[in-house]
């Protein structure tokens, strides 16, 4: 589908939909912090894999095991590199990338966003002599796509909204090529996960979509401000070249301005939450 389309459904989707606030960790969920998820992912033993049902690159469900916990995981070693490709759409996208070392990257500065809660925990491994992301596999119980189709509503539009203003802000910062709604993931409470970004980190230095930012949770804002290239370049130099990072900071920029301007216009109330 096209990406425009995909993303306007997205805006659609937080919108229209409804949400419960409390957030627990699903009852066979090891209740591990995100380092410890990292360190899990980094060694654990591989015991068993097969391929992903969803998606189109053909990622892989691993279950891993350190002898205590055994818990499974998404392989992606996609990194692809190519001066000219023909989308699906029919555009044609110039010095295209689609890689998994920007779902590293996502992870590493979602953590430096304090958004380490809604992207899943990605580290780099080989596996199988492939090198790839591996991503802590979440308790998902539709995503995004599903819950549009089905026109299922989240029973607290609030908790759900304010959920959605954050990956809002979170795409465009990081400039997502592929916005799909299969990459939003929902737990059995209603909290939403972003996934896969292998196609983000495009070098515009402007904000793809203005309008996606309608709201931003206060935190994030006073993250953004704050947010250092120096420590970001530093997080992610094994992922990100120095233009990647210095477009993301570009972005961050104006995203920043368009929430001040905002709420010079509006007020706080109205944008803040
Ligand atoms: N960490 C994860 N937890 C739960 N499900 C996942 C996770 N990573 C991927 N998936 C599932 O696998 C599908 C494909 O993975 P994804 O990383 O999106 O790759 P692609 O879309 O390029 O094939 C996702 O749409 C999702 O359904
Ligand atoms: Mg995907």
């Amino acid at each position: 589908m096209n990406p425009l389309c995909l993303r306007r459904q997205l805006v659609l989707a937080a919108v229209i939909c409804l949400t419960c606030g409390l957030f627990a960790v699903a009852a066979d969920e090891p209740n591990l912090t995100n380092e410890q998820m990292k360190q899990f992912l980094l060694t654990a033993k591989v015991v068993k894999s097969h391929d992903s049902k969803k998606g189109v690159t053909h990622t892989m469900r691993l279950t891993l095991s350190d002898g205590t916990i055994t818990h499974d995981a998404s392989f992606q070693p996609i990194d692809e590199h190519k001066r000219e490709m023909k989308l699906a759409n029919g555009a044609t996208e110039l010095n295209f990338v689609d890689s998994y070392k920007y779902n590293i990257a996502a992870y590493e500065l979602a953590e430096l966003l304090g958004m380490g809660d809604i992207v899943p925990v990605y580290v780099e491994r080989k596996w199988e002599g492939n090198t790839g992301s591996l991503s802590w596999w979440l308790p998902v119980k539709m995503d995004e796509a599903e819950r549009y189709k089905q026109k299922i509503t989240a029973p607290d539009p609030d908790a759900w909204n304010n959920q959605m203003y954050k990956i809002r802000v979170f795409d465009q910062l990081v400039s997502d090529a592929d916005p799909n709604l299969t990459n939003v993931l929902i737990g059995e409470n209603w909290q939403i996960w972003r996934i896969d970004f292998s196609r983000a980190f495009r070098p515009n230095k402007d904000v793809k979509s203005p309008k996606d930012l309608v709201r931003c949770d206060r935190q994030l804002l006073e993250k953004l401000k704050a947010l250092d290239g120096n420590a970001l370049m530093e997080k992610t130099k094994r992922y990100l070249t120095k233009d990647e990072v210095r477009a993301v900071m570009a972005r961050r920029d104006k995203i920043v301005a368009q929430f001040q301007t905002m709420i010079a216009e509006k007020g706080e109330k109205e944008v803040l939450y």
